[in-house]
């Protein structure tokens, strides 16, 4: 990162410091108007950030991704928030040429066969469609949260996402799920029924499972591979942690 660009992500760090995260997220669409878009996977996080821009018409665009393989919960949640705030989340698609060459070769589960297989499977139905969406914009909200895993501790609330050239906004950091339930609860939010069923992390339909008490949060993601491999290349690890300098209050 050149110092340029050092020194925008200290200020904007310095300049949202003592806000909450909706006013951070305002500040935010004033400062990169119409380049803040917000990342949306229905997850019970992901329905926080989407309540406090749609209930307060921030100017932040919204997408998901959607893979083909989501669960039938996912796209009644998707479709209960379109209805409740009047919206329309954008959805991008895989590109069908790239599909379909990768089925028609591989089959449609071969993400069970080998890690390689999952990740090209990752990369065609999220990583690709994610460069598009991200295309002309300056800032990437996401609902990523230190809890979800060891990785994820190291990430910053706004830091610099090297692989996608773009500012990565992540404002609820260092909320716990406790939190996210309350406020969910307390603003009656529209949120994924699967979370009441012991699914902590939602992906695609295949490659989620529920977990048990006192398994770790990710264990239901991609349950049959190594721990250590658990990423579909969305959300690339951040080099240096500094968790300790967060700043943004919830
Ligand atoms: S993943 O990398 O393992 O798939 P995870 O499910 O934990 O990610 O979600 C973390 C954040 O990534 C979400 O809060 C959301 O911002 C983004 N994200 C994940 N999946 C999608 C999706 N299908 N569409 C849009 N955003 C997504
Ligand atoms: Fe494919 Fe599974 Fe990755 Fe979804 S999570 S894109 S189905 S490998």
């Amino acid at each position: 990162m050149d110092n340029t660009l050092k020194e925008k992500i200290d200020r904007i760090t310095y300049q949202t410091s003592r806000l909450i995260f909706n006013e951070a997220l305002e500040f935010l669409s004033v400062e990169f108007q119409g380049k803040v878009t917000f990342s949306s996977s229905f997850s019970i996080e992901d329905q926080v950030i989407a309540h406090a821009i749609l209930s307060k018409n921030i100017p932040v665009s919204i997408f998901t991704l959607d893979t083909g393989r989501l669960f039938a919960e996912t796209y009644s949640v998707w479709n209960s928030t379109n209805e409740k705030y009047s919206a329309r989340i954008k959805a991008y698609y895989p590109n069908h040429s790239l599909l379909e060459n990768f089925v028609n070769e591989k089959g449609p589960n071969s993400f069970y066969e080998s890690v390689d297989n999952r990740k090209q499977c990752c990369f065609i139905r999220k990583v690709e469609p994610l460069k598009r969406a991200l295309t002309g914009n300056e800032v990437w909200v996401t609902g990523l949260r230190a809890e979800h895993s060891p990785d994820r501790k190291n990430l910053q609330l706004i830091e610099w996402d090297e692989g996608n050239k773009i500012i990565k906004y992540n404002p609820l950091l260092l909320w716990t799920t406790e939190e996210v339930r309350e406020y969910i609860s307390e603003h009656n939010i529209p949120y994924n029924i699967l979370h009441d069923r012991g699914f902590v992390s939602i992906g695609c339909a295949p490659c989620t499972r529920a977990i048990k008490s006192g398994e770790d949060f990710r264990a239901g993601r991609w349950w049959w591979e190594d721990a250590s491999k658990k990423e579909c290349g969305l959300h690339t690890p951040s080099p240096k942690g500094a968790l300790e300098n967060s700043q943004i209050t919830q």
